[in-house]
């Protein structure tokens, strides 16, 4: 387990970049935690760590954005995907097992069809420490 602390949205994106050097095709990352707690954020870096300056934001009428870069990213949010029937997640399999990196807001929605290799990567807000303040913790 590795824990990040972040205090600003840009060392939000830093640790994205970092924790994004672990990676490689076929990689999926669940991204859990509160509304505006930084998945988003986390992602930016991630995508401009393979080498694409894109605006990032969270898919919103599809489910899924694509990204070029030296590696394709799949990034998925499923916030709207409440206790889906598995077969509704069926055509996910087709980006988990593919030549490219799954990252995926709100996985916890979608558990019982996360392959068996996630990565988990969690969000938490501290209000006690402030407002900006933010856990990152990765197991
Ligand atoms: N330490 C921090 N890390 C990341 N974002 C921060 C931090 N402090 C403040 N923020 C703010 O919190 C918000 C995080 O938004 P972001 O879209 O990344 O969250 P999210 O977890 O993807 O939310 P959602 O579940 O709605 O998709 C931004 O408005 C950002 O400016
Ligand atoms: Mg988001």
């Amino acid at each position: 387990m590795e824990k990040y602390i972040t205090k600003t949205e840009n060392e939000t994106i830093e640790v994205g970049k970092k924790f994004a050097e672990g990676l490689s095709v076929g990689s999926i990352v669940a991204l859990n935690g509160d509304l505006g707690c930084g998945k988003t954020a986390f992602v930016k870096g991630i995508v401009e760590y393979f080498g694409n300056s894109d605006d990032v934001s969270s898919p919103t009428y599809t489910l899924v954005n694509e990204y070029d870069g030296t590696v394709q990213i799949y990034h998925f949010d499923v916030y709207r995907l409440e206790n889906p029937a598995p077969e509704q997640c069926d055509w996910m399999d087709d980006y988990f097992f593919s030549d490219g990196i799954s990252l995926i807001e709100w996985a916890d929605n979608i558990k019982a069809v996360l392959p068996e290799n996630t990565i988990m990567v969690t969000f938490k807000k501290l209000p006690e420490k402030g407002e900006d303040y933010r856990e990152i913790i990765v197991e």
